[in-house]
């Protein structure tokens, strides 16, 4: 009895030395019959019960025997062809074929916007402002002069992390000129360019992130004078030597006296007449001579020192500049729209 399983073992450790798989498809047969998890050597490791106790440490070694035999042809057989295969697919190759072409990355619509704003401040002396966008109450909100119980501090406008009410995503890249008047003296003049979030329903017009670049200058002697021709020079330099611009008085906690700034693009493609709603006028930014306390609440002496901030919008610029109807795309990544911008830097 026990001669004969013996002798079975022989047979299958033969049987596998004869195989000869010739193609990877065959090889795949192989590995099922003899390593695949209802692989017929297992039926020998079975028999193993039926051998007396004496001999069942050697039974138990030849098969092992045979299971690494399978093994090795396995992975040598692998090995040969795979190297068959690639050789064959390559003699099939024609290498005179043009190559694929290379999609080139391009910028996003809203960088280069933003990098055309940058431009325009660094001619006229504005230097960049980076800062964080996950910020502390204070400078998003107290050293802004916004009092404790205004309403953009409610939860259902600003982002809090969780379990905080002190730390936020910022709502407004105001929050820099704080984190730059603690850090420096007059003369300062900034431009801090980046992302804010506020809570607000997604729409083809509003979106609870989108960028801003803030303005900064404080000086001996700054006037809203300065202000405004500075934000002239912006205008024309943006949408044309003819741009047009108006300044409506507003309000901001930050700024006092405040003020609205539109752009004149008229309403001659339907584009313009939807995106200034029938008047002509776009609302670009907000801006104004900065409070006394923000400059004391920052370490700058307001007795001695003026300046002037404004805060601007990028995406409807953008929308403006690349005629796009809807602001979700900005933030869907799709790439079918991004690769209309491939060629512009
Ligand atoms: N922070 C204001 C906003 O987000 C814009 C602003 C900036 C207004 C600087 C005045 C001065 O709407």
């Amino acid at each position: 009895m026990s001669a004969e399983t013996f002798q079975k073992v022989d047979e299958m450790k033969a049987a596998i030395e004869a195989e000869q798989p010739a193609n990877l498809d065959e090889l795949e047969q192989f590995r099922i019959k003899y390593l695949g998890s209802k692989n017929i050597i297992k039926g020998l490791f079975g028999e193993i019960r039926n051998i007396p106790n004496e001999q069942k440490k050697e039974y138990g070694q030849r098969v092992n025997a045979v299971k690494e035999a399978a093994e090795t042809k396995y992975a040598a057989l692998k090995n040969e062809l795979e190297t068959q295969a690639e050789e064959a697919a390559a003699q099939d190759m024609d290498l005179t074929a043009p190559g694929e072409p290379l999609d080139l990355g391009s910028r996003h619509p809203i960088a280069v916007t933003m990098n055309r704003i940058i431009r325009i401040f660094e001619r006229i002396g504005f230097i960049v402002a980076d800062d964080r966008e996950i910020e502390d109450d204070w400078h998003n909100f107290t050293a802004m002069n916004t009092p404790e119980d205004h309403p953009a501090r409610d939860m259902q406008d600003t982002f809090y992390l969780q379990g905080s009410m002190e730390m936020l995503l910022r709502t407004h890249t105001s929050s820099v000129q704080a984190r730059v008047m603690k850090n420096a003296q007059p003369p300062i003049r900034i431009i801090a360019p980046g992302r804010v979030y506020r809570n607000e329903t997604v729409s083809a017009r509003s979106h609870c992130q989108f960028h801003q670049v803030e303005g900064l200058y404080v000086d001996e002697g700054v006037s809203f004078a300065d202000l405004k021709q500075t934000l002239l020079y912006f205008a024309r330099e943006m949408f044309g030597p003819d741009a047009k611009i108006r300044l409506r008085p507003s309000y901001f906690p930050f700024t006092e006296p405040s003020a609205e700034m539109d752009v004149y693009l008229g309403t001659e493609t339907e584009k313009d007449y939807r995106l200034t709603k029938g008047t002509g006028w776009l609302e670009i930014l907000g801006c104004g001579m900065v409070d006394p306390a923000v400059l004391d609440n920052c370490g700058i002496d307001s007795n001695k020192y003026t300046g002037f901030a404004f805060g601007m919008g990028i995406e409807r610029q953008a929308l403006r500049l690349y005629d796009i109807g809807d602001i979700r795309l900005f933030f869907e990544n799709d790439v079918r729209f991004l690769k209309q911008f491939a060629s512009t830097i």
